[in-house]
């Protein structure tokens, strides 16, 4: 693909592969001064190699799997002893293996599969990153499971306060568990989509940041977005769709992605032209069995006002309904630095 954004991309992988067999080569010629006996084993596993591509040429057939097989041998024992060396020496058994940031593609960026070539979620995750200017948006270092802070959630049971039966700490355990079984499940066609629903400051966008983090990790793919600017970008990117190929990448995406969290439902104005992509949005994943998280400040009664029915049956007939209670965690925070 000729896209700018794949381009550039395709130039940070191949820089960080470059520094990673640098950095190998680098700490090869260190030991290779360092342990003579290192030196040695590498120079001796080289020849083998060699002598045995020599003789391979001349050989056919049961020959030259048989030659293979017993190359093979030769250099794991070599290895072994290369091993043992390094150990002795006080190295660990991993100190000449390549770190790679992505372990499915060995930071290639590409997977091989049945129908040929692909790009690897890691590289797509990448895209979506750069054609969504998520990277300062999601703060998954700081909200994710575990910095997730059940202490915030008061113990007490106060109908008058929450309108619930249960405290908001029972409350938001239960919802948190929901939320790790989605995590593991999100591959489950009878998975349900999740819909948050609560009071400012009460933790849906922290939960939706601690998901994505999970997922990202386990290499799906993540768009997060405010529905506003979600709904900005997704007419912009349909109606220029021609214009620049970023835009057809940006708007596909929206369809495609592994996880789609929209979070502030509610707070955009919406126009007919925006109503009806954003039903097609919700619609399509939920045809294509890719899930969905929407969080609103916006209680069911005022969604179904603000929203027309066939938006409101698809949300509460696949999603699962968390509703948060609570104190505003963001007040609490602040008097506690304050
Ligand atoms: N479980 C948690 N552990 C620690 N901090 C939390 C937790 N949940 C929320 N917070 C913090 O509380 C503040 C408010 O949380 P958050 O932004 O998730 O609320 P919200 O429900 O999305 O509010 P709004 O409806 O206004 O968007 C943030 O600073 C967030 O980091
Ligand atoms: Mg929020
Ligand atoms: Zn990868």
């Amino acid at each position: 693909m000729d896209f700018d954004i794949y381009r550039e991309i395709d130039r940070q992988y191949s820089i960080k592969r470059e520094k990673t067999e640098n950095e190998i080569r680098m700490k090869k010629r260190r030991l290779e001064e360092n342990l003579p006996k290192y030196y040695e084993l590498e120079q001796k596993k080289n020849e083998v190699a060699i002598e045995y591509t020599k003789e391979l040429l001349t050989k056919n057939g049961i020959d030259k799997e048989i030659a293979e097989e017993n190359m093979r041998i030769k250099v794991k024992k070599i290895q072994e002893e290369i091993d043992k060396v390094l150990m002795e020496a006080g190295y660990n058994k991993n100190y000449l293996e390549p770190e790679y940031e992505c372990s499915i593609c060995k930071d290639t960026g590409r997977i091989i599969t049945s129908s040929g070539e692909k790009y690897c979620k890691c590289f797509i995750q990448k895209v979506i990153d750069r054609t969504y200017k998520q990277y300062n948006m999601l703060k998954l270092n700081e909200e994710n499971f575990n910095t997730f802070d059940i202490g915030y959630y008061s113990d007490k049971v106060s109908k008058e306060k929450y309108k619930s039966e249960v405290s908001p700490r029972d409350n938001i355990n239960k919802i948190k568990k929901i939320a790790e079984k989605f995590c593991n499940n999100i591959d489950n066609k009878d998975q349900k989509n999740l819909l948050f629903v609560g009071n400012t400051g009460t933790g849906k966008t922290f939960l939706s940041n601690c998901i994505a983090y999970e997922l990202i990790n386990k290499g799906y793919t993540v768009i997060y977005q405010t529905a506003p600017i979600l709904m900005d970008m997704a007419m912009e990117a349909k109606y220029n769709f021609d214009r620049k190929s970023e835009n057809r990448i940006k708007y596909e995406n929206i369809f495609n992605v592994d996880l789609l969290i929209i979070d502030d439902l509610g707070t955009e104005t919406l126009n007919n032209n925006r109503f009806t992509e954003l039903f097609n949005i919700i619609n399509t994943r939920l045809l294509k069995n890719k899930k969905t998280i929407i969080s609103t400040n916006l209680m069911l009664n005022e969604l179904s006002q603000e929203y027309d029915e066939r938006v409101m049956s698809r949300l509460i007939g696949n999603y699962i309904i968390c509703k948060f209670i609570g104190d505003d965690i963001r007040f609490k925070k602040k008097k506690i630095t304050d």
